[in-house]
């Protein structure tokens, strides 16, 4: 096992009737600021709940953060705050608003232009303002995490940044939140879940004895509740289970003193960028032909993960690595998801250009091993096809 630092500062509060305790979670004389995306939040009484509970402290609100947000978008809130002199952040909504936050929260006291928040990785970040969460979708683990995704319009740009000052000081986990959404975003939260513990599982053997049983934990859970979670959307418990696995897989936990990959992350987000694709579809696209291309960098835990997490033990090494792609692209197609390019319209022309963005973005030397050169991504993205 390597060494390592963990420290995760964000405090959960989980279960029904929740909301209600952000009365004694944020500070009474804040000056608040509720970022919001679009309508669900409000449409479905999760605001109103907000404001009821955060009572008479001064309150405004930024709405319209969209699904990948935008620095063009968030760079309104920032101006809002600075003019009119906000100092508590709240993030209700998904994975992209409590991103937006965190950009938000870091852009606001940071001298210079924000965007080099994102080109440098979060590196130049030395303070940001403090914020909570308040979940609506489970699926990115943002809420646990001190990670962000911001994408630049103008150039196409989906970046992402890291900085211990970005980590929510608490997050609101109501599982009744979730019921109304869609059954795309669902599916949606259990791939992204799904890809974030195989980016952190699936690379080479690190003696992580209790990472991989917690990781194979989760993928098993998650293997297990998909499909119950589309047929029955109404069901408390499978939604509770999904809401802290998905938190549970990109906390920090499983990551800790293993290698990690993230390649698929890197490819899907530069699909996303140019073709407007979903995050979780974009992993779906990428995983299974990623796995194939870099099959013996990865044999071992191939093997380990065809075992323990499909019980496949019967034929060759290389049958078994091809029938535990094989469940995981099945497992996708499941949530309804589909996983080749082809199923979204995309052609050569979509490998060619996702290989120039990687290499504009310096997405040169990625993996576990930093040997997944552009062209191993033409490789990728050609076996995607
Ligand atoms: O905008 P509203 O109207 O709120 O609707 C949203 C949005 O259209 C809707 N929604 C959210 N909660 C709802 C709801 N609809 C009905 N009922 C509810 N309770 O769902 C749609 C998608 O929301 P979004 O926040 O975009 O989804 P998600 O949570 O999947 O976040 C995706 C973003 O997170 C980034 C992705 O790249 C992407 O930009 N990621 C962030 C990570 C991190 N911070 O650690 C890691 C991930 O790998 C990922 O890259
Ligand atoms: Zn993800």
């Amino acid at each position: 096992m390597f060494n390592f630092e963990f420290h995760n500062p964000t405090k959960i509060v989980f279960g029904t009737d929740t909301i209600a305790k952000l009365d004694q979670l944020v500070p009474a004389n804040a000056r608040v600021l509720i970022l919001l995306g679009g309508e669900s939040a409000r449409k479905n009484g999760t605001l109103a709940e907000v404001r009821v509970a955060l009572g008479a402290r001064e309150v405004q609100e930024f709405n319209g953060i969209e699904p990948n947000p935008s620095y063009e978008t968030l760079m309104q809130a920032v101006e809002l705050i600075r003019r009119e002199k906000l100092d508590y952040l709240l993030a209700v909504g998904g994975g992209s608003v409590i991103d937006g936050t965190k950009f938000v929260a870091a852009a606001v006291p940071f001298v210079g232009e924000p965007w080099d928040i994102l080109t440098t990785h979060g590196q130049v970040v030395t303070a940001a303002l403090p914020f909570g969460s308040v979940l609506t979708l489970p699926a990115t683990g943002s809420e646990m995490n001190n990670g962000s995704v911001i994408t630049r319009k103008a150039s196409h740009s989906k970046l992402a940044f890291m900085s211990t000052h970005v980590f929510p000081q608490f997050s609101i986990l109501d599982p009744t939140k979730t019921l109304t959404l869609p059954t795309r975003q669902i599916a949606n939260g259990v791939v992204d879940a799904y890809v974030h513990i195989v980016e952190q599982y699936l690379t080479y053997p690190a003696n992580g004895m209790v990472q991989d049983r917690f990781a194979e934990g989760l993928l098993l859970s998650l293997i297990e509740l998909g499909p119950k979670v589309l047929a029955t959307p109404n069901d408390y418990d499978l939604r509770a289970n999904l809401m802290w696995i998905a938190t549970q897989a990109l906390n920090g936990l499983i990551g800790a003193g293993v290698p990690q990959d993230w390649s698929t992350h890197m490819i899907g987000h530069e699909l996303t960028a140019l073709y407007d694709i979903d995050h979780a579809r974009t992993l779906a696209i990428v995983l299974p032909a990623n796995l194939h291309v870099r099959r013996t960098s990865k044999h071992a835990k191939l093997l380990q993960y065809a075992e323990r997490v499909w019980g496949i033990r019967d034929g060759s090494d290389e049958q078994r690595i091809d029938a535990a792609i094989a469940k995981t692209a099945e497992f996708f197609e499941a949530m309804g998801i589909k996983t080749k390019l082809a199923d979204y319209e995309l052609d050569q022309s979509a490998v060619d250009a996702v290989v120039a963005q990687l290499e504009k973005h310096g997405m040169t030397a990625i993996g576990e091993h930093g040997d997944l050169t552009p062209e191993v991504a033409r490789q990728i993205l050609t076996a995607a096809r």
